[in-house]
């Protein structure tokens, strides 16, 4: 079950940093685009009917041996082809042009001349800067193509065979450096391969919910929420689709934010009216973590707490045919690859027992990160979840540094909501990628007042991340360090100390267990 769209543009990946970039911009032009390994068979293409092909940049030389290859007929589908960097070189290369190392690498902001605006560069300046990263250059066109721009270094910037609508360029349109870059893709997109900005929030939810209704038919599904963004959108998606043929079932571990628990029944119980299902387990979870202090002793008895509480729940709906899952798009591109050993794999909802025999039902799985913020936003879902920064599925647990008691938990759940009061008041919330407390279960001594205190200290820990693999510090203004810290050393009881971690990842991690 995908979100997709009539018209979908197919960019085959040869290895390139940008490939998922390139997807993105096509997206932005709101025409549907997905990534596909440069493996692909040409059948397997032309199954998906696609509109128009990008053949993405690769980090190799196309005379190097092993360099990924292009079988030739794909120029003989009639499809529209924009080759981009090494993707224009392949097309060169096969179609009788000539492609040489010149021995001088062109990398970063290149004026560009452009000689005949043809299809591609149509409307734009005459002049403009465009981004490259080269060694390899086209020296000369294949037959029928036109060259229509050129740079000090390669003869042969932007070319194109509008009979045979086929189009290359050295540089990359895709990336911001390239300001008129996004003009580029349209008029491939919109001149080159007559597509239609189609692709749009609203399309995307109408035909996500006619495609679930087609689907499940009069069946039961079952939906794990947890409180984060991927569970609750698609949640919301699929109850718009069948309404109450959908249980939600929300594990509340008592690990979690404040007020979180309360939120996810507000909205989804009240507000948008599903069935759901609130399992308080805090007690049970909390008996199982006592004298647990090992960091993966404590990860695996949440996982499998939260496993039985949910089995226990799903008895009374065990004619549920189909279980709603929250994967995302990376989720999918990465699986496809031939890379995918180096990515993490992707956590079940709830990591639900495998004899559970669930159909999947994955609206968001076309989708990325960003756009599925979009999706919930158009869904009517309030800020507070849309936006709400990642939070790990052992929640606090993996914060409290030693055993987890009530105590502690209290503690901590208030600092860290403290601390993503002061963020969001400095409006920071959103450019951070997470911001919290840790509670290290060490005491220091200070003085309050005329007395001498022996208390916890809170770690605040703040990261900015495009993807959670690698994180930096975040540089929050100094004022608003002192005001965390004021707050929370006089509003927590039990804490007399705040520092901040100031550890990127690699050689750290994001959370502290
Ligand atoms: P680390 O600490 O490895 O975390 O740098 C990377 C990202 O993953 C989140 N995280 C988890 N998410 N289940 C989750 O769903 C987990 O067990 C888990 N552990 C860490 C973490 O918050 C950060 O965003």
């Amino acid at each position: 079950m995908t979100v997709t769209s009539e018209q979908s543009v197919l960019v085959i990946d040869y290895g390139a940093q940008y490939a998922q970039l390139i997807a993105r911009r096509v997206r932005e032009c709101k025409v549907f685009s997905e990534i596909i390994p440069h493996e692909t068979s040409i059948e397997d293409i032309k199954k998906k009917n696609p509109s128009g092909l990008i053949l993405s940049g690769g980090p190799m030389s196309v005379y190097e041996e092993g360099a990924p290859a292009i079988d030739p007929a794909l120029f003989d589908l009639g499809v529209p082809v924009l080759g981009i960097c090494y993707g224009m070189q392949l097309m060169a290369m096969n179609l009788g042009g000539k492609v040489e190392p010149t021995g001088i690498r062109e990398y970063g902001k290149t004026e560009m001349f452009v000689t005949d605006e043809g299809v591609l560069l149509d409307e734009l300046p005459l002049e403009q800067t465009v981004w490259m990263s080269h060694g390899d250059t086209v020296t000369a066109a294949p037959p029928g193509f036109k060259v229509i721009s050129h740079t000090g270094v390669s003869p042969v910037a932007a070319m194109e065979d509008t009979k045979r609508r086929l189009f290359g360029v050295q540089f990359h349109p895709e990336v911001v450096h390239t300001p008129a870059g996004m003009e580029i893709l349209k008029n491939f997109l919109y001149r080159g391969c007559d597509c239609l900005p189609t692709w749009t929030m609203s399309s995307i939810i109408e035909d996500s919910v006619a495609d679930i209704r087609e689907r499940v038919g009069g069946e039961e599904i079952i939906c794990g929420l947890s409180g984060g963004v991927d569970s609750a959108v698609a949640a919301v998606l699929v109850h718009k689709a069948v309404g109450d043929q959908l249980t939600c079932v929300f594990v509340d571990t008592g690990l979690m934010r404040m007020n979180e628990a309360d939120e996810v029944v507000e909205t989804f119980g009240r507000h948008h009216k599903m069935k759901l299902i609130h399992v308080d387990a805090t007690e049970r979870f909390l008996k199982k973590l006592e004298g647990v202090e090992d960091p993966e002793v404590k990860r695996k008895t949440i996982g499998a707490e939260f496993i039985r509480v949910f089995e226990e729940e799903a008895v009374g709906l065990k004619d549920a045919k189909f279980l709603v899952q929250g994967t995302l798009y990376p989720d999918i591109i990465e699986s496809g690859t031939k890379d995918a050993a180096r990515i993490k794999s992707h956590h079940n909802v709830g990591g639900l027992p495998d004899d559970m025999k669930f159909q999947l039902i994955e609206p968001l799985r076309a989708l990325f990160k960003d756009e599925v913020r979009a999706v919930g936003e158009e869904l009517g879902l309030p800020e507070e979840i849309v936006w709400r920064q990642p939070f790990p599925g052992p929640g606090l647990a993996v914060r409290i540094i030693g055993e987890v008691t009530k105590e502690r938990v209290d503690i901590l759940q208030l600092a860290d909501a403290i601390v993503i009061e002061e963020i969001k008041r400095a409006n920071l919330y959103r450019e951070i990628w997470q911001s919290f407390a840790v509670l290290p279960c060490i005491k220091s001594v200070g003085v309050m007042g005329d007395g001498r205190t022996y208390a916890y200290p809170i770690v605040l820990r703040a990261v900015t991340s495009e993807d959670a693999m690698t994180a930096d510090w975040a540089r929050i203004p100094h004022d608003v360090l002192e005001r965390i810290s004021s707050r929370v050393i006089n509003e927590v009881k039990g804490v007399n100390r705040v520092a901040y971690d100031i550890s990127s990842k690699p050689p750290s991690t994001i959370e502290w267990e």
